[in-house]
């Protein structure tokens, strides 16, 4: 196994997700070869859950780290989880070509975040 997909499965056993029972874990390279790790953490209010993908987003912003190569997103689901809509926008705003692969129960997948997010929002070259 692969050292982010072990540092995302890591993570999933960390997650908080007594509400949904989805357990997720991510994890997420810089490219200076930094890893950071997030996982689902759920609340009693619901609208408050925080996706495991924008966790290690956060950790890794919070760190110094803005520039990614690749993300792993780990479930036990099949067809493994993709990175929900929010998670992908919040992506984006560090770059379109991200490598983002989902870890299930068995296969796997891969795309270029700029395929699951195209003509994403962002502000540059748009007037304000
Ligand atoms: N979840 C994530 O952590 N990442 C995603 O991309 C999709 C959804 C979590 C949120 C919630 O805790 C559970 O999965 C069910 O939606």
């Amino acid at each position: 196994m692969d050292e982010l997909i072990a540092a995302a499965r890591a993570a999933q056993a960390q997650a908080h997700a007594p509400y949904s029972g989805y357990r997720v874990g991510a994890a997420l390279e810089a490219d200076d070869g930094r890893v950071f790790a997030g996982a689902n953490v759920e609340n009693a209010s619901y609208g408050l859950t925080m996706c495991a993908e924008r966790v290690a987003l956060g950790a890794a912003v919070a760190a110094g780290a803005r520039r990614f190569r690749r993300l792993v997103v780990v479930t036990d689901a099949s067809p493994p989880g993709s990175p929900c809509g929010a998670c992908r926008q919040a992506l984006v705003e560090f770059g379109p070509d991200l490598e983002v692969q989902a870890v299930g129960e068995g296969d796997t997948r891969r795309w270029r975040l700029a395929d699951l997010l195209p003509d994403a929002f962002g502000l540059e070259g748009r007037a304000t």
